[in-house]
């Protein structure tokens, strides 16, 4: 039994086309797996701590090679649950809006809670960087209200799709997929009928996925 485990980054309920896609997503993937687990973390409303003040002390004593104490040891728990609920998810699938050209805060503070050394990277001065995430497949569903198309003038303020992927790279994952629903604001009609399409795609890759 595997778990699939749904970031959710847009607080628009319904109104959402990323989690539209998501959504469509995970209905095929429970009908294609019934017995796997499906969670989903809400960005919104998920309770994380403050990536500051001891908890950031204990980022780089791990990174200088110590253990923390006291009350960095304290605020590192919190950290490390966050952290022990991502890994243990087999498949991801992340919704994610553009958020002036990058990804809503929420998401980042969650990338920056969880993304540590030891956990989900390693660094050695012989091998660098290495991603400790291997083996898992995820699927990023992107919503934005202009169009960014490869190639275009546009592209180059597109901060939110490359960045999720370089940061699943970074962690080690290899097997990322994405579906883009745009320009949701300036032309909605035809954002209706990429949402349209991307929820087909989604429903076919839910199927092997
Ligand atoms: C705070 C905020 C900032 C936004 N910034 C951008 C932006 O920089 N570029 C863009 O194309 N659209 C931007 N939008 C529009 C959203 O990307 C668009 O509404 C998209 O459909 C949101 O995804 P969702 O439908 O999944 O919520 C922004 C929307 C909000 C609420």
């Amino acid at each position: 039994m595997a778990k699939l485990l749904h970031l959710m980054a847009s607080p628009r309920g319904d109104r959402s086309r990323s989690l539209a896609v998501a959504a469509a997503f995970i209905e095929a993937y429970d009908d294609a797996h019934p017995n796997d687990d499906i969670d989903t973390l809400d960005m919104s409303s998920l309770e994380l701590p403050p990536f500051d003040g001891p908890a950031l002390d204990a980022k780089y004593a791990i990174l200088h090679g110590d253990e923390p104490s006291g009350e960095q040891a304290k605020a590192w728990k919190a950290v490390e649950d966050a952290i022990e609920e991502f890994k243990s998810a087999d498949k991801y699938v992340l919704s994610v809006p553009m958020w002036n050209f990058g990804i809503p805060y929420t998401l980042k503070h969650y990338i920056d809670v969880i993304t540590q050394p030891t956990y989900l990277f390693n660094y050695s001065p012989e091998e660098g960087y290495t991603g400790l995430v291997t083996g898992k497949p995820a699927l990023i569903t992107a919503a934005r209200g202009g169009a960014y198309p490869e190639g275009s003038d546009m592209e180059a303020f597109d901060y939110q799709l490359p960045y999720v992927k370089t940061w699943l790279q970074f962690i080690g994952f290899t097997d990322i997929r994405s579906l883009v629903v745009e320009p949701t604001l300036m032309d909605p009609d035809k954002a209706e009928e990429r949402k349209a399409e991307a929820i087909e795609k989604a429903r076919e890759l839910a199927k092997g996925f």
